[in-house]
């Protein structure tokens, strides 16, 4: 999960689809928002922060998985990540390795912009989601993004769009089809609608494991089944 601006929609994405995906959800973010303290995970009741402890760790080992209900099993992020951050191969070659120890596929959320470790993860990847809000900031920043990304295999998601596609912003659609265009990339048939309650919840679980749904859970996480099937057909 890749943007080159904040706010677009990465964390979301990343635990519903790790859910979703039975995926192992590193949390590469050091910031206040940051998906696994989305999800309820605070360093600082923790003795242990398993992302840093694996960085000095010379034998090699996994990081061991944080795992509770209703939640991926993960690697939360930690806030002092930033000035340790790998190189962006060495990020890279943990994260497969990783994968391949737990026999599972691994989805790495990240900090906004361009970073070491974001960019090992988006070496590490089979695919590089990077969810898009349709507005002349946030296309402006995917277009000088795209510049650098273009070589990797992405999947552009419209994110926060209005459920009604009569009122699509024509402008920025056809901004964002001619970006993906030019430069040899893909733009999902999935567009994510908007949410208007999400940014109100306080539940720190994922949306997609609720065990009910009500009218607004219910739309969103049929959103996210149909991103996470496009996922597993882009990403094989
Ligand atoms: N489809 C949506 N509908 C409504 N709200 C949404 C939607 N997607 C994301 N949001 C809200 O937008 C805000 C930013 O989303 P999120 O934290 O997932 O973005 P991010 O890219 O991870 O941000 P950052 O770069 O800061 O880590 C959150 O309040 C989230 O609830
Ligand atoms: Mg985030």
């Amino acid at each position: 999960m890749l943007s080159p601006k904040g706010g677009q929609g990465k964390s979301t994405f990343a635990k519903e689809l790790a859910w979703l995906l039975n995926a192992v959800l590193v949390d590469l973010d050091w910031d206040g928002g940051r998906v696994s303290r989305l999800l309820g995970h605070q360093t600082r009741r923790y003795v242990h922060a398993p992302l840093l402890d694996v960085l000095f760790d010379d034998q090699g080992r996994p990081p061991r998985l944080h795992r509770s209900r209703k939640r991926p099993d993960m690697v939360p992020g930690h806030k002092d990540f930033e000035p340790n951050q790998p190189e962006p191969d060495t990020m890279a070659d943990l994260l497969v390795q990783w994968s391949q120890t737990w026999n599972r596929p691994v989805l790495a959320d990240t900090h906004p912009g361009g970073s070491r470790s974001t960019l090992g993860a988006a070496q590490a990847a089979d695919l590089v989601v990077m969810p898009v809000i349709l507005g002349t900031g946030e296309l402006d920043a995917v277009e000088d993004a795209l510049d650098e990304l273009a070589g990797f295999n992405l999947l552009l998601v419209p994110n926060r769009v209005p459920a009604n596609p009569a009122h699509l912003p024509g402008h920025e659609s056809r901004r964002l089809l001619a970006l993906a265009q030019t430069h040899g990339v893909r733009v999902a048939d999935t567009f994510v609608r908007h949410h208007g309650w999400m940014t109100r919840r306080k539940i720190r679980t994922v949306i997609a494991a609720q065990a009910t749904h009500g009218a607004n859970t219910a739309a969103l996480t049929l959103d996210m089944i149909h991103l996470a099937t496009e996922v597993i057909s882009h990403a094989a």
